[in-house]
């Protein structure tokens, strides 16, 4: 049976965050999120910010020097912990176990919701109401950081993948079967849920992922790549998440 993504198995990875994720906060090639975070930080002085989903807490510390306050919050005990220990020497954060499928969140809408690789669960049902619970957060003339897992690079890296396998000389059809590790079934496929690591993980498109914001109040500011070398050294062949910066208007 396939891994699923709960919250024991979040707590799992947790404990060896690192090695088991991709961390955007320590891959980001360009410093695209932490630029974002900056700029938001200047059009709210004082203003107060929430990490909705912060795992082990690579974002809070960031969110806690440049924003007055922080509200961090993830439903796995184990990620809350590190990011506690992470954000110690901050006196300005304020931590909540909270599953943003089911729990109302205990805080107030924020001036700036960060919200890194959380929406990525392949249950629609659930991923709509993560996605409300999101969009709540956001006080009216807030802004919404949201980072997602992107569709179109998961298609380019297939792309590469039989392009070199036919560079080495292999047959079409051989490319074709060697290059794929799918094992999703159609209904994932045209859902956008893709297997990262053997988990099922909703991928999205860009167009997808602004049709959401767009439709829940918000003015789309920016639709941004957040790149990732595929190879150490190698800025070409990148792949890359979705950044969408977005203002909620009411
Ligand atoms: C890929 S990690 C990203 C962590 C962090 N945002 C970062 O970028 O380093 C996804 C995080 O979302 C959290 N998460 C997933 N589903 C959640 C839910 N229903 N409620 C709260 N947190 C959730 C997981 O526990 C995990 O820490």
């Amino acid at each position: 049976m396939g891994k699923s993504m709960n919250r024991s198995y979040w707590d799992r990875v947790s404990e060896d965050y690192q090695r088991e994720i991709l961390s955007v906060f320590d891959n980001d090639l360009h410093g695209t999120v932490e630029e974002k975070i900056a700029a938001t930080a200047l059009a709210y002085p004082g203003g107060r910010a929430a990490d909705l989903g912060c795992g082990i807490g690579r974002f809070t510390p960031l969110l806690a020097d440049t924003f007055e306050a922080v509200e961090a919050c993830d439903y796995s005990k184990v990620g809350l912990k590190k990011t506690k220990s992470r954000c110690r020497s901050r006196r300005n954060v304020a931590f909540y176990e909270v599953d943003l499928v089911r729990d109302a969140v205990p805080f107030e809408p924020v001036d700036c919701v960060l919200c890194v690789n959380v929406l990525i669960m392949p249950s629609l049902g659930k991923r709509l109401r993560a996605w409300r619970s999101v969009v709540n957060q956001v006080a009216t003339g807030g802004t919404l950081l949201l980072v997602v897992p992107s569709y179109e690079s998961a298609q380019m890296e297939f792309y590469r993948a039989i392009k070199s396998r036919l560079e080495r000389g292999e047959k079409s059809a051989v490319a074709i079967r060697k290059s794929i590790d799918e094992r999703a079934t159609v209904s994932d496929m045209r859902m956008g849920v893709l297997q990262l690591d053997g988990v099922r993980t909703k991928h999205y498109f860009r167009d997808e992922v602004e049709s959401m914001v767009e439709d829940r109040e918000f003015e789309l500011r920016a639709t941004l790549k957040v790149e990732y070398a595929i190879e150490p050294g190698d800025k070409e062949a990148t792949s890359w998440d979705w950044m969408v910066v977005a203002r909620r208007r009411k």
